[in-house]
This record gives C-alpha cells, structure tokens and sequence, in this order.
C-alpha cells in the first residue's frame, strides 16, 4: 500500500521535528567529545546547544498547540495510544533535559554563555545538593529516558517503512 499522498505534517511541524532531532544529535555528540578529548570548548558548545534546544521546543509546542495535526492513519487503537503518549513523552523530556542542565549549572553557580552572544547569569542562590540533585536528573533519569523513547520512536518509524510499508514517513517529509 502507498500512502505518500496522505495528508502531510505542516511545513513548520516538519521543521520543527527535523532541526529539535539535529539539535539533540549536535547536543549529544558535543558531550561525547567532551568526555573524549581534552578540552573546555565542547562543554560549552554543549551547553549552548542544550539551551537552544530548550527555546526550540517551547517554539515547537506553541506550534503544536496552533497548527492541525495530520489525521492520524487507520492502526491498531494500543499503537496509536502508544504513538500519542510517546510523542508527548518526547516533548516533556526534551524540554526537561535541557531546564535540568540549565539548573544543575546555575546551581552550581556558573553562568551559562551562549556561543559568546549573551549570557544566562546565575538567578537562585548557589546550592551545592540542589546542583547535584539537577544533576542526578540531567544524566541518571532523563537521559536515560530520552534514550528509550528516540530507540522506541526510531523503531516505529522503521517498522512503518519496512514492515508495513505505508510511508509514514513521508508525512513528516
Ligand atoms: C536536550 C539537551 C541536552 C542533552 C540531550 C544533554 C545530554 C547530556 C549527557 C548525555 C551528558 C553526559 C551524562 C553522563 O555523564 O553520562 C550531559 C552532561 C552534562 N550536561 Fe547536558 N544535555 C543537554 C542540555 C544541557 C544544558 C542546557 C546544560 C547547561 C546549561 C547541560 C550541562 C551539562 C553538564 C555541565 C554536563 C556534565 C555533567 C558531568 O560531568 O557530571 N546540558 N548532558
Ligand atoms: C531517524 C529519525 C527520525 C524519524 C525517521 C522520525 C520520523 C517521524 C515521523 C514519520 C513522525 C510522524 C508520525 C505520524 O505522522 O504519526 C514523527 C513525529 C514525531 N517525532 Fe520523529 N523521527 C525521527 C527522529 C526524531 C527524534 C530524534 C525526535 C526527538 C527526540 C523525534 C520526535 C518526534 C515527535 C515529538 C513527533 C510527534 C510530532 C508532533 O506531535 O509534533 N523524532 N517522527
């Protein structure tokens, strides 16, 4: 069956999704050469990167809450349960990461500088547990989580196209 000509996500809904899933991999790879190579430049890139990631997805959900979703196409009524709350697992983690860095940093009394253009100075009070509690969240829980759900989103998106093969995707194209 070939769905292509199946109604689309909005150009700015297929922007949004396409740059959020850029920013994530930028974010991410920023961290791995932090931790692999000896130098204080990618932290910051990390950081940066991190918060534009957070102003893109408050962006992205003002999008979403004025723009129409596609109607959603004939599944099983348990996967497209599964589809609604991942997605909005999506948004909720991708917004929290980000506002958990933010804290853990601002916690921990650093001021977060955006690639050299402005500053995020240190609003609260210093607090060392605080600094630490944001961190346990930003690399024990939510990490983790975004990782299950991007693998659980992926691997819908490729059971669409192989197994099924109704061009799903091209929805969001
Ligand atoms: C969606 C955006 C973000 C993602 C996906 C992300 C992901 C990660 C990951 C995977 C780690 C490594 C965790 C580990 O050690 O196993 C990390 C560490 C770190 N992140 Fe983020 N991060 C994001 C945003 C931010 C932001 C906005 C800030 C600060 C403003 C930040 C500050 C940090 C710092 C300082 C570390 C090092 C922590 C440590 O060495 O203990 N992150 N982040
Ligand atoms: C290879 C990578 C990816 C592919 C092929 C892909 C594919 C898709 C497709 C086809 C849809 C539309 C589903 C539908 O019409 O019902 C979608 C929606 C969505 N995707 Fe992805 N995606 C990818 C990466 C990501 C990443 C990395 C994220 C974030 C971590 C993400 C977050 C979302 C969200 C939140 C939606 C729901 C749309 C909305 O409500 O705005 N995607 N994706």
């Amino acid at each position: 069956m070939n769905n292509s000509n199946v109604s689309k996500w909005s150009l700015s809904s297929r922007i949004f999704h396409w740059i959020s899933a850029l920013l994530l991999l930028i974010t991410w790879v920023m961290i791995l050469l932090h931790e692999n190579l000896d130098s204080n430049l990618y932290i910051g890139f990390h950081k940066a990167f991190g918060i534009s990631l957070l102003f893109w997805m408050i962006a992205r959900a003002i999008n979403r809450i004025f723009t129409k979703a596609p109607p959603s196409i004939p599944m099983p009524k348990w996967q497209s349960m599964v589809s609604k709350l991942s997605h909005f697992a999506l948004y909720a983690i991708l917004t929290a990461m980000p506002l958990a860095g933010l804290l853990m940093t601002v916690y921990g009394g650093r001021p977060v500088d955006i690639f050299g253009l402005f500053q995020i100075p240190v609003f609260v009070t210093p607090d060392r547990s605080l600094a630490r509690f944001y961190n346990d969240l930003h690399t024990d829980i939510i990490w983790p989580m975004i990782i299950g759900f991007t693998a659980l989103h992926i691997g819908a998106a490729l059971y669409h196209q192989f197994i099924k093969k109704d061009n799903l995707i091209s929805r969001m194209k």
